[in-house]
């Protein structure tokens, strides 16, 4: 099963297993991280589950639709390497990765 390194806000950080199938929203709040809010509970419309991902991965992860594009204008803390969460499906791939949870809006 893939390993994630979740970064909380205090930059506590701590690895967790990513069931295949899940999103990695889904692993970070089943792993209690409750700073992430994930509001809308996955369908892309609330921007409550931004991440900053690692660089070195961004080339394995799906595109980002335009919707996704659109949520993450609206935050203050966008980055280059920002992702919502809820749209990035686990897979083996992402072994090792390691996401940090955005600041809040
Ligand atoms: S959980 Fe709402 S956009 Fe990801």
């Amino acid at each position: 099963m893939p390993s994630i390194t979740v970064v909380n806000r205090e930059g506590e950080e701590r690895s967790v297993e990513a069931d295949i199938g899940l999103s990695v929203m889904e692993v970070i709040r089943d792993n209690g991280f409750d700073e992430l809010l994930a509001l809308c509970g996955g369908c892309c419309s609330c921007a409550t589950c931004h991440v900053f991902v690692d660089e070195g991965f961004k080339g394995k992860l799906p595109e980002m639709s335009e919707d996704e594009d659109d949520l993450l204008d609206s935050s203050d803390h966008r980055k280059d390497n920002s992702r919502l969460s809820c749209q990035i499906p686990v897979s083996a791939e992402l072994d090792g990765m390691r996401v940090q949870i955005a600041p809040e809006d």
